[in-house]
């Protein structure tokens, strides 16, 4: 398998006096078949040639947050492979590998798998019949909730927190069956800062998380509250000016990316990359 690696150097001593989150990002190109993937978007086809741009863009946004970015070849077989995010949740120090929820992407977890298995000793997998899509997975510093969702089954999520909790982290359990056009936990939620979470729609009132103070995406900006906070920026999908400006108000630095392409195809911003 041919992989890029290039390499951004930033001093690790930064990173940590900055709240250090991140400093590698595995991603993989979109393929020629990416208009076959799942949608229940109804905004028309994507344009594979504009995703592949927005998608270069993606990386280089990656880049400039500090990240070594690892980018995977695209992989025909699999249209919805290029959302990675979905196959794995990693840390600086393990990983677990994910077992897709809708059957037509089990087979991305193999070649993922493999790769995950040059960089980490520490990895788990999700076992039948438990079911669990990485972006369904929310963590800020050791503290991880996990969707239950149309993608995520309970066994699933139940694994994943006996995972998380020998690792000595918590986990909970956040069910978003019976939210209405939701297909992960991280479409609607995301952690940004500490104490500081984008969360839009009924989830916003989820009593797991009440403790945090919720920007809400503007009216219609829904999508972007698949934000990620990366390192001392917050990558944000362009066009949602009411939630950038929120997150800018709190004294967050943000940048804008073009994501249209990939909304076609129900993709939100953090499904792009494994970020460890
Ligand atoms: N098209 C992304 C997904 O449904 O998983």
């Amino acid at each position: 398998m041919a992989l890029v690696n290039e390499r951004v150097v930033l001093c690790p001593s930064a990173v940590v006096a900055m709240g250090m989150l991140f400093s590698h990002a595995i991603v993989r190109t979109p393929s020629l078949s990416f208009a076959e993937g799942i949608t229940t978007a109804n905004l028309g086809k994507p344009d594979v040639g504009r995703a592949l741009e927005q998608h270069a863009a993606y990386v280089e946004a990656l880049r400039g947050c500090g990240l070594e970015v690892m980018s995977l070849p695209a992989d025909e077989d699999f249209p919805d492979s290029t959302f990675v995010e979905d196959t794995a949740v990693l840390t600086a120090k393990w990983g677990v590998i994910a077992r897709p929820g809708a059957s037509s992407r089990m087979g991305e977890i193999l070649p993922m798998r493999k790769v995950l298995e040059t960089r980490f000793t520490d990895l788990t997998a999700i076992e039948a019949p438990g079911t669990l899509d990485g972006g369904d997975v929310c963590e800020w510093e050791g503290e991880f909730w996990v969707g239950l969702s149309g993608r995520t089954n309970e066994e699933g999520a139940a694994q994943f927190k006996r995972i998380v909790e020998a690792h000595g982290a918590t986990c909970q359990i956040i069910d978003i069956q019976k939210v209405p056009g939701l297909l992960h936990l991280k479409t609607a939620v995301a952690r940004v800062a500490p104490g500081l979470m984008v969360a839009s729609g009924p989830v916003r009132l989820d009593a797991a998380l009440s403790g945090l103070e919720v920007v809400e995406p503007g009216e219609g900006e829904s999508y972007a509250a698949n934000c990620v906070r990366v390192n001392d920026r917050v990558l944000v999908a362009a066009g949602h000016p009411n939630l950038t400006n929120a997150l800018k108000n709190k004294g967050l630095t943000v940048v804008e990316v073009e994501m249209s392409e990939f909304q076609k195809m129900d993709g939100g911003l953090s499904c792009l990359s494994l970020r460890y």
